[in-house]
């Protein structure tokens, strides 16, 4: 969790080219890439789903980080695995068919890295049973399902000095992820706070020269 890294987010890229879209992100150094999984239902919009992350698998080695923004993700969580996810996050504001706890630990069996995320509106509070479960905290700083949406600082960098300070002070190893309205002026901010993983959509794929786009953030929060 000292490490800072910068995710391209997956959905603003350019679908019509996916696996050219996958490379460039890759020749623009990114080593992870951020999949946003969208199901209508936990979240009002619609993505895609394993078959997406199989597709992405096999256009790059990078590590490939899947955002479940789904209901019943333990009933889904099999097909992800298999498609080639290495952390899978979960909401813990979702319905489950089993639990929030069993699914971060189904995960961890299948030997990826687990992840928990909260809502804009969840307090740190919610996450305290999992805390010591899980490899990647996940702050949302935009209500999910959309990109390009303003970051929420005032509603979510306390949350996220919160969860940093718990960690410290409990010798845990979390790592803290923002993502959501995360560009070169915001990213600094989350990392005052204590984020070390920076998603970012709009600010990554969107400029022609991603690369440059890529070093700058990096640059933000170096
Ligand atoms: C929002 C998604 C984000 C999204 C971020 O629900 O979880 O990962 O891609 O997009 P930007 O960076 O444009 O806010
Ligand atoms: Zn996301």
């Amino acid at each position: 969790h000292t490490t800072n890294i910068i995710l391209p987010s997956l959905l603003a890229s350019d679908w019509s080219k996916i696996d050219s879209e996958v490379k460039r992100a890759e020749a623009a150094g990114a080593q992870w890439l951020h999949l946003d999984v969208m199901d209508g239902n936990f979240v009002d919009n619609i993505s895609f789903g394993p078959q997406m992350v199989q597709v992405v698998r096999k256009c790059t080695g990078m590590y490939l980080d899947v955002h479940l923004m789904i209901h019943r993700p333990d009933h889904y969580l099999e097909r992800f695995i298999k498609a080639g996810a290495q952390n899978i996050t979960i909401h813990v504001e979702a319905q489950y068919d089993t639990s929030v706890a069993e699914t971060l630990k189904r995960i961890r069996a299948a030997g990826l890295h687990c992840g928990l995320a909260l809502h804009p509106s969840t307090p740190f509070e919610a996450a305290l049973p999992y805390v010591k479960d899980i490899d990647l905290l996940l702050i949302m700083t935009v209500v999910p399902g959309f990109g390009g949406q303003p970051f929420m600082e005032k509603e979510t960098m306390p949350k996220l000095a919160a969860a940093r300070d718990y960690r410290d002070a409990h010798g845990l190893k979390y790592h803290l992820e923002v993502d959501g309205g995360i560009y070169t002026n915001t990213a600094p901010i989350a990392k005052q706070h204590g984020a070390n993983l920076f998603v970012c959509g709009t600010s990554s794929f969107g400029p022609a020269d991603m690369k440059q786009a890529m070093s700058d953030l990096a640059a933000s929060v170096a």
